[in-house]
């Protein structure tokens, strides 16, 4: 999605500026531009495609300056062409402004711009931003974006530059992420901390309603009221180091591969085998709320979403509460039945999903307490909340999300663990699954070790246009998840069903060029599978199994067979998915596709 980067100081702008849209281009993009203040004014240069289109561009012209924004744009309002990249610039081409964000009353402001006189020449919302703040420009570029922003519905990250003000960038956030980064005699903004963590771990995060002025020496934050703000310092940690491929062709192959280390450091510290239960340090303060809620409801977008409904399965086996699976965009708009009884789970990755942002700030509305599980340390999602699990998962690349996963459902098993033994379960129960849960990295590891089995078999499907994923009971989210994996950067068309579900409709699909991915795992739906398998063998269709290790008996019935170690049921999902993470990952490789970055998707989903 659209990202930010700016820089005021003493350096030299352009290639800050473009290291940092390197940065941000696992976001996803498809136009990149920038914006300086040169002796004569603002130059500003964009390109459609990659950022290091827009790089090679530069260095033919004359781009020197120590102040600048640039934008990668995720077209939303008007396609993806020269035009409506950003910055987008003012009548007199003395304002610049990248936004991320839509502006959702653009149409009429547009119009009242035209009345006044100015002259509009893209199809974008954020054009609107630069004339607004043009029309409300008396001398002060701060006031002039505040008093601009005030006429503005909608969602924003912004940066502004001016001719007249060569040494500031103001910014401003309303529901899309902005943080400043402090230097010494320097600064820099980012609509994600990736784009400026190799320069600083100092960061200053504006909060929604929130407006500041950068300058190479200093920062004023004010809300949009013009309420005085103290910036409060935040110190980040992480290595940015880490963000690169380590020897594997794509970001999603070797998010894959850390699986084993990633769900260590997702438990580490967690577990308390003497007690079977789970320490979850972050849940501390609200471990009673938990035990006492009624309800739960988990709400998420996409693979979270996925994980959400392993969720529900895990919760209400173990912890006897009801649970409720929401789609966030759902969510936000009908009107869900929440109160202080309920406790709304709020799983995200990135934590900046704008629809399950929104969903928790409905949730908390509605008096709920918001507990959420993402990975992005410092996102939005984790600050909001009342509390929260963070999965440390470490950051994740690939617009596919994998590692995320896993680590996500590794968080819902320990707080059902945490919950189940402060209702139901037994400590002999709780010590059970402690055991089962250790056991899980290795042989994810183990699992790993297919690749060359699974590369195979993707040989063999990689042509094939459509495919099915079947599963019951904790692997009914698992197909779901692996069709997703499929479509998302095959672009090949891939449904899930819960396996039973399959002859109320999908069944008139099967014939013998219709792959169809079961999980088969020996648990309690086991035999009910089966009878699955046999229905779409008598329609010829092509049958891959994901079955457990020593199962013989699946051997006649499949024509593929991919072998998962023996574990407890609850915890299968965590293993079950690395095949069809595998799978979907080879067929893409061998259908040419953009693995890391797959046509119209973004990482990070920041507008409704
Ligand atoms: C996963 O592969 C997707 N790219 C997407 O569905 C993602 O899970 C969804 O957009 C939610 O993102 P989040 O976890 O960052 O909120």
């Amino acid at each position: 999605m659209c990202g930010i980067v700016g820089y005021v100081g003493n350096r030299e702008a352009v290639p800050l500026l473009i290291e940092g849209l390197h940065r941000l281009e696992y976001r996803g993009y498809d136009s990149a531009g920038l914006a300086i203040i040169g002796p004569q004014g603002i130059i500003c240069e964009k390109v459609v495609g990659k950022v290091a289109v827009l790089e090679e561009t530069i260095k033919s012209e004359d781009f020197r300056g120590h102040m600048g924004i640039a934008h990668t744009r995720w077209a939303t309002h008007g396609e993806p062409n020269l035009e409506n990249a950003h910055p987008h610039l003012d009548c007199k081409g003395e304002i610049a402004v990248v936004h991320n964000g839509i502006v959702e009353n653009y149409v009429a402001l547009r119009e009242f711009l035209k009345r006044q006189g100015h002259t509009l020449t893209t199809q974008t919302d954020t054009e609107v931003l630069a004339h607004l703040i043009e029309s409300n420009y008396k001398g002060d570029l701060l006031e002039a974006v505040r008093l601009a922003l005030v006429q503005v519905q909608g969602t924003y990250g912004l940066a502004v530059i001016s001719k007249h003000h060569p040494d500031q960038i103001v910014v401003a956030r309303n529901g899309s992420p902005l943080v400043i980064g402090k230097g010494i005699g320097e600064h820099f903004v980012g609509s994600d901390v990736a784009a400026i963590r190799r320069h600083t771990s100092q960061v200053v995060y504006l909060e929604d309603g929130e407006v500041a002025s950068v300058m190479a020496d200093d920062i004023k934050v004010q809300t949009i009221d013009k309420v005085a703000v103290t910036p409060e310092v935040e110190e980040i940690t992480g290595d940015l180091g880490i963000i690169e491929k380590d020897g594997f062709s794509h970001f999603m192959l070797k998010e894959i591969f850390e699986q084993p280390i990633t769900l260590r450091n997702t438990l580490r510290g967690r577990l308390d085998y003497e007690n079977g239960t789970a320490r979850l340090d972050g849940l501390t303060n609200y471990e009673h709320k938990l035990r006492n809620a009624e309800r739960i409801v988990i709400t998420a977008c996409g693979t979270s979403w996925h994980s959400a409904l392993i969720g529900e399965y895990l919760l209400e086996e173990f912890a006897r509460v009801p649970v409720e699976v929401e789609y966030a965009s759902e969510f936000r708009y009908r009107s869900p039945v929440v109160d202080d009884r309920t406790v709304v789970l709020v799983i995200s990755q990135s934590g900046e999903t704008a629809d399950t942002l929104a969903a928790m700030r409905e949730a908390k509305r509605r008096g709920a307490i918001a507990l959420g599980i993402c990975n992005v340390v410092g996102s939005s999602i984790a600050r909001e909340t009342d509390a929260g699990v963070y999965i440390h998962a470490g950051p994740e690349i690939g617009v596919a999300s994998t590692k995320a996963f896993t680590s996500q459902t590794m968080v819902l098993a320990m707080i059902t663990l945490l919950l189940g033994r402060m209702r139901t379960l037994s400590v002999a129960e709780g010590r059970e699954m402690v055991e089962a849960i250790l056991k899980v990295p290795e042989q994810v590891g183990l699992i790993l070790k297919n690749e060359d089995q699974i590369k195979e078999i993707a040989a063999q499907y990689a042509k094939s246009n459509n495919f099915l994923y079947l599963g019951r009971g904790y692997n009914f989210p698992v197909a779901l998840e692996g069709a997703l994996k499929l479509k998302e950067i095959s672009y090949v068309h891939a449904e899930g069903y819960p396996a039973a579900e399959m002859k109320h409709g999908p069944i008139a699909l099967i014939d013998e060029n219709m792959p169809v991915v079961f999980i088969a795992t020996r648990d309690s739906v086991y035999e009910k599978v089966l009878n699955n398998i046999e229905e779409v063998r008598a329609r010829r269709g092509k049958v891959i199994v994901i079955a457990t290790q020593g199962d013989e008996r699946i051997k006649e019935k499949a024509d593929h067979i991919i072998y998962i170690p023996q574990t407890m049921e609850f915890l299968s999902p965590l293993l079950t998915v690395i095949p069809l993470q595998l799978l979907a990952y080879h067929i893409a490789v061998l259908r040419g596709c953009a693995i890391d970055q797959p046509r119209n998707l973004a990482k990070s989903v920041t507008v409704e």
